[in-house]
C-alpha cells in the first residue's frame, strides 16, 4: 500500500506542479508590462487562421441588449464573436451596448481579444458641429482641431474607439452629395485641414478621450463622374499626385491610424484591389503603419465592377493588393483560411494585416481595460455639455459665409421694430440636419426660428412661404408678402433640406427650387431689404436669386447651434469672417468650376470678349463666387505687396509681405490668402495655387503687416511617379482676400 502511495505521488506531484504552473502562467499577450510587439507576437502564435481571419472581419452591429438580444440575426453575430470570428463592429454605440458586446468577446471567446467599435462620427457625436465643408470655411485651424477633439471625446465616452473621418477627398462637383464631408476644392488647404482633424480626433491615443481616425476614401473618390455617388473615376497619375493625394498624405503624416479604400476604380482597377494605390503608394512609398479598412462591402463589390469573379477571388485580390479589414462583405472570414491552406495567400501576408489591427487594440489599452471607453457616467456628463455646445456655436459663427451685402442691409440695425422671417426650413427640425449626424438629434438643436426668437423675441413675425416639399402657392406667398410689407427687414430661409446632404445624395440640379425664386420675386416687390439665408450642404447655384435680394448669407448646415449662430451673425454680435472653400458655380453647365484650373491654350482675356477662346457663349467662365470669397461687415484693403528678392535659389526662402487695413467700422477677422503660379514647367501648373494663409484679427481702422515665407517645397510639383520637382524659371506670387482679387509680384527661381 505504502508503495502504491509512493508510486502515485511520484507521478502525481510533478503533474500537480505542472498543472498549477499552467494555471498561474500569465500569457505574454496579457502581460501589461511586456512590449506591444512582444504581446502581438505571442498572440499571433496562439491564433488559428480562422481567428486571424476574424480580426479582418468587421460587421455591422446594431443593438445586442434589450429585445434585440433575442433577435436571431443578432444572436448569430454574438456567436461569431464567441468563435473569434469578428474583429470589429460598426454601428454599435453607447456605453451599455458596447460594454455588452465587448464582454462576450473578452470573456467568452477563446483568446479574449477585444473588439474595436467604429462609427461614422463625421461632425460631432451628440453635439453636432457644422458640416465639415462649412467648418472648413472658417479657415480656423485650431478651432477645427478642437471641434474634432470634442466629437472624439463624446464618442469615446459612448464606447467608441474609431471613427470613419476625416474625408480627405478633393472635389469640384457640388452635384456630389458628399462634398459636405470634405474641406472643399483646394489641395493645399485640404491637407492642412485633414491634418488638424486627425490630430483633434486622435490626440496621442493614450487616454480615454480620443479615438482612431480614418483617412478616406483612398483614393480619388471626389472625382466621381458627374458627381454621381459610387460612379466611375478616371484620373491621370499626374492629377492623382498633384491634386488628390496630398490631403490623404497629410492626414497620414499627422498620425492617422487607418485608411479606408474608396468605392471607385483607379486606372481600371477598384481601389480595394488596387496594388498601385495600396501597396505601392500607401504601404511602401508612404510607409503607412496603420491598417486599411474597406468601404462598406467594397471587397465583394469588386464582383460588380467586373474585377473579381466571386467572393474568394475578391478576398484574394483585396489582400494581395494590401487591403486588410473587410467591412461587412464577409469575403475575408469566408475565404481567407481556405486561400491560406491552398497556398495562394501566405500566412505572413495575413499576419501583417492582423498585427496592425492588434496593435491599435493594444495601443488603446483594450487588452488591459476592455471597457475603459464604455462609461455611462462619463457618457452622460460629456454629451451635449454646456462647454461642447458653446464650442459648436463658436464653430458655427465662424462657418457662415456672407456672400452679398448691398447697402449694408446687415447687420440688422438695433432700431428695427419688426422682422419678417419666412421659410419652412427655418422652423423645421426635420430638415435641419444632414445624413451624417452620428447620434445627434435635431430635438436638441436650435432652429433658425428658435435662434432669432431668442435674440429678437416678439419682433420676429414668422410665415412659412413654401411647403416641406419646397412647393408653394398663392396663399403662402401672399401671407409672406403681407408680413414682409409691414416689416423693416425680411429674412428668407431658402435652399434645400439638410437631408439632401451626404452619402447617396447626388443632385443633378444643385439649385434654389423654382418655388423659392417665385417667392423671392414676390417679396422683392415690397421694396424691403431682403436677406437670403441659404441652407445647403453644398454650394448651390445662386445666380438667379442674387438679383432678387440685398444680402446672401450662406448658412450651410450648422449643427446643434444653428439658430443661435445665424442670430449672432445677423445681429452683428459676430462679424462674419468665413470664406468659401468651394466655388459657387454660375450655372450647372459650368461644373466642374474651380479656381486652380489650368490656363489652356486659349485662355479667355480678362474683358471676357473675343472669338476662338476657351469660353462659354452663354455664361461667363468665372464662378458666381470664387474660392476664398466671403464678405465681412467691415472692409479690408490690401496694399504694398513686397517680396524680399526677385530671384531666388532653390534653397532660399521667399519672404512676402503685404499690408492689410481694416477700413470699415467694425472689428473683424480677415483670411489673408497667398497663391503662386509656376508660369512655365515641364508639366503644366494651375493659374493659381494656394500655398499659405493667415487668419488675422483687425480692429476697426487697424493696419497690419502680414508676413509669409515660401520655401522650395511650396514651389514644387509632382511628376506622375510621385517625385517632387522644383524647376527654375518664372513664378508669380499673389496675395489677397480671395482667389480672384489679388495683388501680384513676379520672381524667378534660378
Ligand atoms: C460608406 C461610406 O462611403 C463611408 O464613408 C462610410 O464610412 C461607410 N459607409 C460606413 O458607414
Amino acid at each position: 500500500m505504502k508503495k502504491l502511495i509512493l508510486a502515485l505521488s511520484f507521478f502525481a506531484i510533478p503533474f500537480l506542479l505542472f498543472a498549477q504552473q499552467k494555471s498561474t502562467e500569465v500569457k505574454l499577450y496579457k502581460n501589461k508590462n511586456a512590449s506591444i510587439q512582444d504581446r502581438i507576437n505571442d498572440l499571433l502564435k496562439r491564433m488559428t487562421i480562422e481567428e486571424k481571419a476574424g480580426q479582418l472581419n468587421q460587421l455591422n452591429g446594431g443593438n445586442f441588449t434589450g429585445p434585440a438580444a433575442n433577435d436571431a440575426g443578432q444572436k448569430a453575430k454574438m456567436q461569431m464573436v464567441r468563435e473569434g470570428k469578428v474583429g470589429s463592429f460598426l454601428n454599435v454605440t453607447g456605453a451599455i451596448e458596447t460594454k455588452a458586446a465587448q464582454k462576450v468577446a473578452v470573456e467568452e471567446s477563446r483568446l479574449g481579444i477585444p473588439l474595436l467599435f467604429a462609427f461614422d462620427v463625421i461632425h460631432g457625436y451628440k453635439t453636432i458641429f457644422p458640416i465639415p465643408l462649412a467648418e472648413a470655411c472658417s479657415w480656423d485651424i485650431p478651432q477645427i482641431e478642437k471641434n474634432s477633439s470634442i466629437a472624439a471625446k463624446e464618442a469615446a465616452a459612448a464606447g467608441l474607439h474609431w471613427t470613419f473621418a476625416p474625408m480627405c477627398d478633393i472635389s469640384n462637383d457640388p452635384r456630389w452629395g458628399r462634398v459636405m464631408e470634405g474641406a472643399g476644392e483646394d489641395t493645399y488647404y485640404g491637407a492642412v485641414v485633414a491634418a488638424a482633424r486627425v490630430k483633434g480626433l486622435q490626440g496621442n491615443l493614450n487616454d480615454d478621450a480620443h479615438i482612431l481616425s480614418t483617412v478616406k476614401h483612398f483614393a480619388v473618390y471626389g472625382a466621381v463622374e458627374a458627381g454621381r455617388e459610387y460612379n466611375n473615376v478616371d484620373v491621370s497619375r499626374f492629377s492623382l499626385w498633384n491634386k488628390y493625394l496630398p490631403p490623404y498624405k497629410a492626414a497620414i503624416d499627422a498620425g492617422a491610424a487607418t485608411v479606408m479604400n474608396s468605392f471607385n476604380v483607379f486606372e481600371g482597377v477598384p481601389a480595394s484591389g488596387n496594388k498601385y494605390l495600396v501597396k505601392d503608394v500607401l504601404l511602401n512609398k508612404w510607409k503607412f503603419k496603420g491598417f486599411v479598412v474597406s468601404d462598406w462591402s467594397s471587397f465583394s463589390e469588386m464582383i460588380n465592377h467586373g474585377y473579381a469573379a466571386n467572393g474568394k477571388d475578391a478576398a484574394y485580390k483585396a489582400i494581395s493588393a494590401g487591403s486588410m479589414m473587410d467591412m461587412e462583405s464577409k469575403v475575408m472570414i469566408e475565404n481567407l483560411p481556405q486561400l491560406v491552406k491552398e497556398g495562394k495567400i501566405s500566412i505572413q501576408e495575413v499576419d501583417n494585416a492582423v498585427q496592425r489591427i492588434l496593435y491599435y487594440k493594444f495601443k488603446l489599452g483594450l487588452f488591459d481595460e476592455p471597457y475603459k471607453f464604455s462609461d455611462e457616467q462619463r457618457e452622460a456628463a460629456t454629451e451635449l455639455s454646456k462647454e461642447n455646445r458653446a464650442e459648436a456655436r463658436k464653430a458655427a459663427d465662424a462657418s457662415i459665409v456672407l456672400l452679398k451685402n448691398d447697402h449694408h442691409a446687415l447687420p440688422i440695425s438695433s432700431s428695427i421694430k419688426k422682422i419678417a422671417l419666412i421659410g419652412y426650413y427655418a422652423k423645421s427640425k426635420e430638415d435641419l440636419f444632414d445624413f451624417w449626424i452620428a447620434n445627434g438629434s435635431a430635438n436638441d438643436a436650435i432652429t433658425i426660428y428658435d435662434g432669432l426668437k431668442n435674440k429678437y423675441g416678439n419682433a420676429i413675425e414668422y410665415s412659412q412661404g413654401y411647403n416641406a416639399d419646397a412647393t408653394t402657392n398663392d396663399e403662402l406667398i401672399n401671407a409672406a408678402v403681407q408680413s414682409a410689407s409691414s416689416s423693416d427687414i425680411v429674412l428668407v430661409n431658402i435652399g434645400i433640406s439638410g437631408k439632401m446632404a451626404g452619402e447617396d445624395r447626388a443632385l443633378a440640379y444643385p439649385e434654389i427650387p423654382e418655388s423659392q425664386i417665385q417667392l423671392l420675386k414676390a417679396l422683392q416687390k415690397t421694396g424691403k431689404p431682403i436677406v437670403a439665408l441659404v441652407s445647403s450642404g453644398r454650394p448651390l447655384i445662386l445666380t438667379k436669386i442674387q438679383l432678387l435680394v440685398s444680402s446672401i448669407v450662406q448658412c450651410w448646415i450648422l449643427g446643434t447651434e444653428t439658430g443661435n449662430a445665424v442670430a449672432d451673425v445677423l445681429s452683428g454680435d459676430y462679424n462674419p469672417s468665413a470664406k468659401t472653400v468651394m466655388s459657387f458655380p454660375y450655372a450647372i453647365g459650368q461644373i466642374p468650376v474651380y479656381y486652380n484650373h489650368f490656363n489652356t491654350n486659349r485662355p479667355l482675356p480678362t474683358d471676357n470678349d473675343g472669338n476662338w477662346y476657351s469660353r462659354y457663349r452663354d455664361i461667363p467662365n468665372a464662378p458666381l463666387f470664387p474660392f476664398g470669397f466671403g464678405l465681412s461687415y467691415t472692409n479690408y484693403e490690401y496694399s504694398n505687396l513686397q517680396i524680399n528678392k526677385t530671384a531666388i535659389r532653390s534653397s532660399d526662402e521667399l519672404i512676402v509681405k503685404v499690408t492689410v487695413a481694416n477700413s470699415g467700422k467694425f472689428d473683424g477677422e480677415e483670411i489673408v490668402q497667398l497663391y503662386i503660379r509656376d508660369v512655365t514647367a515641364s508639366l503644366i501648373r494651375p493659374v493659381k495655387e494656394l500655398k499659405s494663409f493667415q487668419k488675422i484679427k483687425l480692429k476697426a481702422a487697424e493696419v497690419k503687416e502680414v508676413i509669409f515665407k515660401l520655401t522650395s517645397k511650396d514651389l514644387s510639383f509632382y511628376d506622375s511617379n510621385g517625385i517632387l520637382h522644383l524647376e527654375p524659371g518664372a513664378f508669380k506670387v499673389f496675395v489677397g482676400g480671395n482667389s480672384e482679387h489679388v495683388l501680384e509680384k513676379d520672381f524667378i527661381v534660378q
